[in-house]
């Protein structure tokens, strides 16, 4: 079985990243052989500063392989190390309705932002489709934001075996029901476009304070609340500690226990669930001849299975 999955080096990584992607992927790496890439053609049509996409796409790997990605059993590689996959977009996007991508939520979202919509977002699934087609992927384990995209995937591959003959595999999105949407600091989705993200890594007394600034409504600490669950620092800390987070649902529903002293252990919870891998990423982060050799090696194995891939498509639709 064989596990993909991308993510875009377009800002900070945050606990949406963490817990509906970045977790479910390295536990799968467990389960056959992954394959995990620094999306970094697609960061392109959102951000337009080399040197941020630089720094960023060093950061994601940092941030991958402190949280426990193996790059033993893992292939991690840079999106753009293989450059085959924009032509197996190229050809994926002739047989690729406009009305498919026109229904894409993300890119009404984007345009509904303001976000110019160049070509390159409105097409941005096509390539999705390609990094997810051309190495015979079977898993992509996702947040549920992606779930459309990889359905987009699947109606590809199956127009293309349709027309040329059975050439790609078809592949299913994986998406865990507890981490699939993490609220951010307003209750919207936590996104870095929103910014109202916590992030993985960071120095310690801002994150403090941006946890401390969560907003809460203004009833008194021995007040009991019966919908305690509804109450963001509880799901903040249900994502990251299940246990602490029902143990604390359960102190807010008695009363008596105050907003302040909530948030106080939200941020205590947090700091401590990371605490080995900030250690780790210190660490790498003094080792970057280590994190390029790892990338670098990651290209090669990637290479090594996309371009028998793309050779099929080739000849199945008459390049070759
Ligand atoms: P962002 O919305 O911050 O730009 P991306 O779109 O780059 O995040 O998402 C990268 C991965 O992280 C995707 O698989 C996405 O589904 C997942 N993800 C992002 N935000 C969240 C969230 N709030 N909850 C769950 N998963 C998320
Ligand atoms: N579009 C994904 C995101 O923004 C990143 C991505 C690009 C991806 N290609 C992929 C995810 C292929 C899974 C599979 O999060």
């Amino acid at each position: 079985m064989r596990i993909l999955s991308g993510i875009q080096p377009s800002g900070t990584l945050h606990l949406g990243n963490y817990f509906g992607m970045m977790r479910p992927a390295i536990e799968l790496q467990e389960k056959g052989e992954a394959l995990y890439f620094i999306a970094d053609y697609h960061s392109m049509t959102s951000l337009f500063d080399p040197a941020e996409r630089r720094l960023n796409s060093l950061n994601v790997a940092l941030d991958f392989l402190a949280l426990g990605l193996d790059p033993d059993r893992t292939v991690f590689f840079r999106q753009s190390d293989v450059p085959e996959v924009t032509e197996l977009a190229w050809i994926l996007s002739t047989l690729t309705p406009m009305s498919l991508l026109e229904k894409c939520v993300s890119y009404k979202d984007k345009v509904a932002k303001g976000i110019p919509a160049n070509h390159g977002v409105f097409a941005y699934p096509v390539l999705m489709a390609a990094d997810i087609l051309i190495y015979d992927s079977n898993i992509v384990p996702v947040g549920q934001d992606q779930k459309q995209h990889v359905e987009v995937t699947r109606d590809i591959a199956i127009k293309f075996n349709e027309a040329y003959g059975e050439t790609f595999v078809i592949p299913e999105p994986q998406i865990r029901g507890e981490t699939a949407k993490v609220p951010g600091t307003d209750g919207e989705k936590m996104s870095k476009s929103y910014g109202n993200t916590i992030e993985i890594f960071g120095e310690e007394k801002p994150l403090r304070k941006k946890v401390m600034a969560i907003k809460m409504d203004s009833r008194l600490p021995a007040d009991p609340k019966p919908d305690a669950e509804q109450n963001l620092a509880i799901q903040l800390l249900k994502v990251i500690d299940a246990g602490a987070g029902r143990e604390y649902e359960e102190k807010l529903r008695a009363g008596g226990l105050g907003y302040g002293d909530l948030k106080k252990k939200l941020f205590e919870v947090y700091w401590e669930h990371f605490a080995a891998a900030r250690a780790r990423r210190a660490e790498l982060a003094a080792n970057l001849d280590y994190v390029n050799g790892v990338l670098k090696a990651g290209a090669t194995k990637a290479h090594a299975l996309a371009h028998p891939v793309l050779k099929r498509a080739r000849k199945a639709s008459g390049l070759e």
